[in-house]
C-alpha cells in the first residue's frame, strides 16, 4: 500500500518523470498524492487529496523544476485522506522531505519527544522521520545518509522510504524495512520506486534492495549498505525481461480489461515453465507430511481450486487456511516435516509474510508461488515457481489468479504422476487439456464478450447476487462473487450450492439473481437440483456452463456457454466470463474497475 518514487536525473527535470511513474503506481494507494523536487536550494512541494489525475489538473506536477525528487501516492493508515496528510511529510526548516510506505509503530513516543521541540503539522507516523533526522542534522553536522541510518535506529515498524535534502541537493536516500523498494539503474540518472513496472519507462537494470538495507543514490553512483551494521553490500543488477509496453494500457480503456484479454497469452507462458522447475516443486510436496496451502484474497480462492487438484489427482492431503488467520489456525501443528505452499501475485501482502515467518520459526519448509521476481516471499522461500503473466496493475487480480490456477494444475499433475494415483492415461488428458486452455479462454473472450457485456448492463443494478457452485467449482463462484463485490460495490455472496439450502436460500424472492457455476463434471446433476430449487423460488438463473448442455440452457435465464473440459480445469475456463461481467457491471455504474475504493493491489499491512 502505498507507492513511493525518486528520480535524480542530470539531465531532465524530475517531477515529470514522478508523475508518470506515480500513475503506474497508482494501484497501490489513491487517496491523496505528492511530489517534492529541490530547485534552487529549496524544496518545491505540490500535494493535495484525491487521485493523481485530478490533482495534476489542480497544480500541474509538471510545473515542478528541479532534476531530483520523490513522489507519493498514499493509501491512508494514520489520518484522514487530506492535504495535511498527504506526503511528501517535510521537517520544520522545509529543507528535508520524506516519502514513506509502511507503518512506524513507535510514531506516538516519537512523536511526544520531537514535538517538544518541532512543530508537528500532519496525523501521519511518517511525520517522525523528517523531523529525526532533522534534530540529527543539527546536532552533529553530519550528512543526510547518516542522519537517515541514526533516525532509523530509532524506529520500529515496516518502512520504504525515500529521502531528500536541500543540503545534498544531488542526493537520494532510501531504505527498506519490510516494505518493497527497488532501485533503478539508468544513464545519467538513477531512481528508486515500490515496484518494477514504476521504472520500466525508464530502464530495465534493476537493483532488489533486502530488508535492513539502505542506499545513497545519486545520477551517476549507487552505494548499498545495511542499516545497523554499516556493512557496504556489492549491488547486484538483473536485467528484467518485462518491457515499458506491459506496463501500458495497450489501448484498452483500463488495465483489468486489457490483462482480462492478456490471460490466453499469459497461460501460455506459464505453462511453458520448465518441467524441472515443476518437478522439484512437486518432490517437495510429496516430501512433507503435513501440506498447508496459505494466502489472501483472489490467491486464496486459487489455494483452494489447488486443493482440490491436489486431493483429486494426487490423493495429496492439504488444507488452505487465508494467511491472516494462519497462525492462530495452526498454532501447535507446524514444525520440520511441514510444507507451505504461499501463493501471492505481488510476493508482498503482509498477511501471507506474516504466515511464511510463523511457519518459519516453526521448521516449516516454504514454497511459493508469485508473479513478481525478487520479490519478499520469493526472498522467504526455500523454493518459488514463478507464474509467467507480466505485471499485472489493476487492482482486482485476474490475469494471475487464472496463472496460479494453471501452475497448481501443473504441480498437481506432475505429484498425481510421482505417487502414481492417476492413471497415466488421464495424467496425458488432463495435460493435454490443460495446454488447451489459453485457445479455449481466448475464444471464450472471442466469442461471449458482447453477450456478457449485456448480462451485466442489464443486472448492473440489482442489489445483490448469490454465486454458487459445487465441488471445484464452489471457488470459482467465490472469485467471481468478489470481483463483483470489490469493482462493482454489489452486495454478492457465494457458497457451495449444496450448503445454499442450510440458509442462503432464505434470501432469494422473485428476481434475485443466483449465478451458477456449473461446468460438466460428476457434480452436474446435483447442481439442476439445486438451480431448479432457486427456481421454485423464481430466483434468475445466470449460468456458466457447457455450451452443450441444453438441459441447463434452458433452466437458465441468461447462459455463457463454455466448452467442455476435465472437471477439475474448470475454474480455468469458468472464471473469465464472471470478470468480465464484473468489469462490465462496474463500468456500467460509472465505477473505475483499475481503482476500486478502500482497496490496493498490495497491502502491505497487516
Ligand atoms: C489485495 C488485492 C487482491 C489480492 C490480495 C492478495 O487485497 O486487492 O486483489 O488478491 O491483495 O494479493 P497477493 O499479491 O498476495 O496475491
Amino acid at each position: 500500500m502505498c507507492g513511493i518514487v525518486g528520480v535524480v536525473d542530470r539531465n531532465n527535470l524530475a517531477s515529470p518523470i514522478i508523475h508518470e511513474a506515480l500513475k503506474r503506481l497508482e494501484y497501490r494507494g489513491y487517496d491523496s498524492a505528492g511530489i517534492a523536487t529541490i530547485y534552487q536550494n529549496k524544496i518545491c512541494l505540490k500535494k493535495e487529496k484525491g487521485k493523481i489525475s485530478e490533482i495534476h489538473e489542480k497544480l500541474d506536477f509538471n510545473k515542478l523544476l528541479g532534476t531530483i525528487g520523490i513522489g507519493h501516492t498514499r493509501w491512508a493508515t494514520h489520518g484522514l485522506p487530506s492535504k495535511t496528510n498527504a506526503h511528501p511529510q517535510v521537517d520544520c526548516t522545509n529543507k528535508i522531505a520524506v516519502v514513506h510506505n509502511g507503518i512506524i509503530e513507535n510514531f506516538l513516543e516519537l512523536r511526544e519527544d520531537l514535538a517538544k521541540r518541532h512543530n508537528f503539522v500532519s496525523e501521519t507516523d511518517t511525520e517522525v522521520i523528517p523531523h529525526l533526522i532533522e534534530e540529527i542534522m543539527a546536532k552533529t553536522k553530519c550528512d543526510l545518509h547518516t542522519a537517515t541510518r541514526r533516525a532509523l535506529q530509532k524506529v520500529k515498524g515496516t518502512y520504504a522510504l525515500v529521502i531528500i535534502c536541500t543540503k545534498e541537493s544531488d542526493t537520494l536516500v532510501c531504505a527498506r524495512n519490510e516494505s518493497p523498494l527497488v532501485i533503478g539503474v539508468g544513464k545519467n540518472a538513477n531512481y528508486c520506486a515500490s515496484d518494477i513496472p514504476a521504472l520500466l519507462p525508464m530502464t530495465r537494470k534493476i537493483i532488489l534492495l533486502s530488508d535492513g538495507e539502505m542506499a545513497t543514490i545519486h545520477h551517476d553512483k549507487i552505494r548499498i549498505e545495511t542499516i545497523n551494521g554499516e556493512v557496504e553490500v556489492q549491488p547486484k543488477i538483473v536485467n528484467v525481461s518485462w518491457t515499458p509496453e506491459m506496463a501500458q494500457k495497450g489501448g484498452y480503456p483500463h488495465f483489468m480489461l486489457k490483462e482480462i484479454h492478456e490471460q490466453p497469452h499469459a497461460l501460455n507462458g506459464t505453462l511453458m515453465i520448465r518441467p524441472e522447475v515443476i518437478n522439484k516443486t512437486a518432490n517437495v510436496l510429496n516430501d512433507s507430511e503435513k501440506l498447508y496451502i496459505t494466502a489472501a484474497g483472489t490467491s486464496h480462492h486459487a489455494g483452494l481450486a489447488g486443493r482440490y487438484m491436489l486431493s483429486k489427482l494426487s490423493a495429496m492431503q492439504s488444507q488452505a487456511i487465508i494467511s491472516s488467520e494462519f497462525s492462530e489456525s495452526t498454532a501447535n501443528l507446524i514444525d520440520e516435516d511441514t510444507t507451505i505452499l504461499a501463493i501471492s501475485q505481488s510476493g508482498e501482502t503482509a498477511d501471507t509474510l506474516n504466515a511464511i515467518k510463523f511457519a518459519k520459526d516453526n521448521g516449516a519448509k516454504i514454497v511459493s508461488i508469485t508473479n513478481v521476481m525478487g520479490s519478499t516471499i520469493s526472498r522467504l522461500s526455500d523454493l518459488t515457481l514463478y507464474t509467467q503473466a507480466g505485471p499485472e496493475i489493476g487492482v482486482a487480480a485476474t490475469k494471475t489468479f487464472i496463472v496460479q490456477l494453471a501452475s497448481l494444475a501443473l504441480i498437481s499433475l506432475q505429484l498425481a504422476e510421482i505417487r502414481g494415483m492417476t492413471d497415466n492415461s488421464e495424467i496425458e488428458q488432463i495435460r493435454e487439456e490443460l495446454f488447451q486452455t489459453p485457445r479455449i479462454v481466448e475464444n471464450t473472450i472471442k466469442k461471449h464478450e458482447s453477450l456478457i457485456r449485456d448480462i451485466a448492463y442489464e443486472y448492473a443494478y440489482k442489489p445483490n447476487f448469490l454465486y454458487l457452485g459445487r465441488g471445484i467449482s464452489t471457488t470459482t463462484a467465490m472469485e467471481g462473487s468478489l470481483k463483483l463485490k470489490e469493482i462493482a460495490y454489489i452486495h454478492s455472496e457465494a457458497y457451495p450450492a449444496g450448503e445454499s439450502k442450510h440458509g442462503a436460500i432464505a434470501l432469494i424472492e422473485p428476481g434475485f439473481p443466483v449465478v451458477f457455476i456449473a461446468p460438466h463434471d460428476d457434480t452436474r446433476e446435483r447442481i439442476i437440483g439445486n438451480i431448479m430449487e432457486m427456481k421454485a423460488r423464481e430466483a434468475t438463473i445466470i449460468s456458466v456452463a457447457d455450451e452443450n448442455d441444453y438441459e441447463i440452457k434452458k433452466l437458465s435465464h441468461k447462459m455463457i456457454g463454455i466448452p467442455s473440459t476435465m472437471g477439475i480445469l474448470s475454474p480455468i475456463t469458468c472464471v473469465t466470463p464472471l470478470q468480465l461481467f464484473a468489469y462490465y457491471a462496474a463500468t456500467k455504474r460509472g465505477y473505475d474497475p483499475d481503482k476500486p475504493r478502500n482497496l490496493a493491489k498490495s497491502v502491505t499491512v497487516l
